[in-house]
């Protein structure tokens, strides 16, 4: 999820814009009018995240960090980074003990998937490594779980995660995404008149409106993942396709528009395999959310207002 994330902001926002000389991307963006660096996209989404306190931390980090915050910090993870340039066809991962709990940490290869990563990198003033090639290791997403409180001398063998702290994992990256997304990139640009979103941005040149980018990343997903889904939905949909699918999501979306602090849960079978599914509200979280429902022309509803739940986020794990 963090990787989809990721790519759909470099592919469809920053390679996009770049390539059509509409908008650029760079390290001062608050300054600029420019958007931020994808490194930088996934460092706040991750910060807001982490920030809420769910237990599943993650982050950008390198052993040749432009920023020296994202070094690696600990001898343990400065060891998983060498095995990852060592073997970077697939995750290191390993248990930890840390103030009396047990935790999970996985490290996925940040690769230099193509020459801006080098150029940049390699001629950076702060860079402290300035020989890195193209299909390089340059860094790595290191993902961090707690396994509970355990006063063992080991950690537990086989360690299980229930599936709505799973669903609360992966929500928790969708929801930052989005938020930095619609506030950081879409808000401030359209405020500052440097660009607007729209729904027609592959014809107009513009930026894809927030449930575009997620619309993205979700197909992303469901090109690579066959135990993973998620969707947005609602009751008042501008797009009729984005309208409850069935009874469960009709009644998890009532019940998020009433309730929005937890999910709706619930467990489906579909061709003989168990899944488990959550339905988390979709808030209002910016003025412009509301603004542009209530004046879309094929909008059934027209009296949101800030905070107000406007939908749902519906995520579907494989659980057998
Ligand atoms: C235009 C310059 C630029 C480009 C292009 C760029 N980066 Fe970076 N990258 C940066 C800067 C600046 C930072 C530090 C951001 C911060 O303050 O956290 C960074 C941070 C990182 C980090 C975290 C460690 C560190 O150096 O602080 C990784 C890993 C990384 N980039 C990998 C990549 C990869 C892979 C690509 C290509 C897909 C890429 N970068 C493209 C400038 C760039
Ligand atoms: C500039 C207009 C615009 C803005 C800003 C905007 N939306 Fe939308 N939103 C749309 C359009 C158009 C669709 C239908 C897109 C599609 O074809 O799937 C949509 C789809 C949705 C959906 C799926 C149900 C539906 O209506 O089709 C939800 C939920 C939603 N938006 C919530 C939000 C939230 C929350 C925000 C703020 C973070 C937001 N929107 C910002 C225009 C906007």
């Amino acid at each position: 999820m963090i990787e989809a994330g990721r790519t759909t902001y470099s592919g469809t926002i920053v390679d996009r814009m770049t390539l059509t000389g509409s908008l650029s991307a760079s390290e001062n963006w608050q300054n600029e009018n420019t958007l931020m660096l994808p490194a930088q996209f996934l460092s706040r989404s991750s910060r807001l995240s982490n920030e809420r306190g769910i237990g599943m931390r993650y982050r950008l980090m390198s052993l040749w960090p432009i920023n020296k915050e994202n070094g690696p910090g600990s001898k343990v993870i400065e060891t998983g980074f060498k095995k990852i340039v060592e073997h970077p066809d697939q995750p290191f991962s390993w248990v930890v003990q840390s103030g009396g709990r047990w935790y999970f940490q996985a490290i996925y290869p940040d690769l230099a998937v193509n020459d801006s990563c080098v150029n940049c990198h390699n001629g950076h003033p702060d860079s402290p490594r300035r020989d890195f090639k193209r299909g390089d290791v340059m860094g790595g997403i290191l993902i961090n779980l707690p396994l509970g409180l355990h006063r063992m001398a080991s950690p537990p063998e086989k360690p299980l995660l229930a599936p709505e702290v799973v669903t609360d994992y992966i929500h928790s990256v969708i929801e930052s995404d989005r938020t930095i997304y619609s506030r950081d990139i879409v808000d401030r640009l359209q405020e500052k008149n440097v660009m607007k979103s729209s729904e027609h941005w592959s014809v107009e040149n513009s930026l894809p409106l927030p449930a575009q980018f997620l619309l993205s990343v979700s197909r992303l997903i469901h090109k690579q993942r066959k135990d993973l889904d998620f969707r947005l939905t609602s009751l008042w949909p501008i797009d009729p396709r984005n309208g409850p699918a069935n009874e469960f999501e009709r009644l998890g979306l009532e019940s998020v528009a009433m309730h929005p602090i937890r999910p709706y849960i619930g467990q489906t079978r579909l061709g003989g395999k168990h899944f488990f599914q959550a339905i988390y509200p979709d808030l209002a979280v910016a003025p412009s959310c509301a603004n542009c429902h209530n004046n879309h022309p094929r909008s059934p509803r027209r009296d949101f207002a800030l905070g107000d739940v406007m939908g749902g986020i519906v995520v579907t794990i494989r659980t057998d």
